[in-house]
């Protein structure tokens, strides 16, 4: 049976700026890079050069929206110095996909910060927020003609746990009071930040929200299945619904964006959240970075969204594969999961695949890839998947055969 998507449903893909521009020196993570002598980001696809390009490219692979980010780095050159010429980019960028009809969907955070607030200490201290906030206030005044969808932060919890809980990520801290020092101020931020957008539309609508990872944990059924029952609840009660519970009870989600990607098998130990298990018993489809795939998970993240009562956007789902079945497969079981979801009374407004471009995989470096294009990082030449193709057909005919509800 054939089900058709809601009229104005948003297909297209998502991207981020330090991941797709190339040269973002003023950032943290070119630092980051250097001193622990990762892969660095270097050009990387040349979007920044690029970019009107693979808008038109996005565009004739039947994308009507583009989810993209600004690099603050860029922006605020010191704490009060605002670079006129970089908020111009950015409204090219815009008046581009507005020339192709494509709706934009904005991220103004997506781990990256400037390296002068790297510097003085970061999201650890009071004084980031305000940081922040007079970031977001500035670009928020100077898109707004262009913009609707607003996400402010992408993935607060995994930026969290890689930068401030495993150290992995800039600043490189491990440490709990750290990492709760930390969020506190981001979400403080969050909430500032939706007021002012709030002010700055005045009557004019806008919908802001923030793109939050979410994952399906499922107990390890291997040794003390009942204990690690109970790790699995905190894990998904903690990791998926604990930020998301808070905002709305601040009541400023407009809508859910929701990053969703893979299942994790969880074990009790000694941690409160217990550990990922990662032994080879357990069986299933994996990507390159041997993530559990696992599309039913989608279906149940948006019913289980329900309860908020307010819209999703899928802002991220996608894969790193070795061949184009692999691409095709995860795509059509995810949008199929959706479909059905919808079928079920879940208001989902959109569906984004991450990403349209091959890119900068953080410190994973180039060798992950999740385009839809395909990009040689030598001569930046692009072009599409197989799967990008039947991903177009999808989002043409606004609709998915599947084959039972
Ligand atoms: C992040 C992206 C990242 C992708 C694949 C998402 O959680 O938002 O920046 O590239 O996962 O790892």
């Amino acid at each position: 049976m054939i089900i058709k998507f809601p009229s104005g449903f948003l297909w297209g893909s998502s991207i981020s700026s330090y991941q797709v521009e190339g040269s973002n020196e003023a950032s943290d993570w070119f630092e980051w890079e250097r001193s622990q002598y990762l892969e660095p980001a270097g050009k990387s696809t040349n979007h920044y050069n690029l970019f009107r390009g693979d808008i038109s490219l996005a565009r004739s692979l039947g994308h009507n929206a583009l989810r993209f980010s600004i690099e603050w780095p860029r922006i605020y050159h010191s704490k009060n110095l605002v670079s006129r010429f970089e908020i111009d980019h950015y409204l090219d960028v815009l008046s581009s996909l507005k020339s192709k009809g494509m709706v934009p969907i904005v991220t103004l955070h997506h781990f990256t910060n400037p390296r002068w607030f790297a510097e003085r200490g970061g999201w650890l201290r009071p004084e980031s927020v305000d940081e922040f906030v007079s970031y977001v206030r500035t670009i928020v005044f100077q898109l707004k003609s262009y913009v609707q969808y607003w996400i402010v932060f992408n993935e607060p919890a995994v930026y969290i746990y890689n930068g401030f809980i495993e150290g992995v990520w800039p600043p490189g801290v491990k440490s709990l009071n750290e990492a709760s020092k930390a969020l506190g101020n981001i979400m403080k931020a969050y909430v500032l930040a939706y007021s002012e957008i709030k002010r700055i539309y005045g009557r004019d609508q806008s919908y802001v929200s923030i793109a939050k990872n979410m994952r399906i944990f499922s107990p390890c059924y291997y040794f003390n299945l009942g204990q690690n029952n109970i790790f699995a609840y905190l894990r998904s009660y903690f990791f998926n619904f604990r930020i998301i519970n808070y905002l709305i009870s601040r009541r400023c989600l407009d809508f859910i964006g929701l990053n969703y990607y893979c299942r994790e098998f969880v074990r009790c130990g000694k941690t409160m959240f217990g550990f990922e298990c990662k032994d080879a018993h357990h069986e299933g489809l994996k990507n390159t970075l041997g993530w559990f795939i696992y599309p039913r998970g989608l279906y149940s993240l948006l019913m289980g969204l329900r309860r908020y009562n307010i819209p999703v956007i899928i802002t991220e789902n996608g894969t790193s594969e070795r061949n184009n079945t692999g691409y095709y497969r995860f795509l059509r079981s995810h949008i199929e999961s959706v479909a059905k979801a919808i079928s079920s009374g879940a208001d989902v407004r959109g569906y984004l695949w991450w990403s349209l471009l091959d890119n900068f995989e953080w410190d994973k470096g180039y060798k992950h890839r999740f385009g839809l294009v395909k990009v040689d990082f030598n001569t930046f030449e692009r072009e599409p998947r197989k799967f990008a193709l039947e991903y177009k057909k999808i989002c043409t005919d606004n609709a998915i055969e599947v084959n039972s509800l």
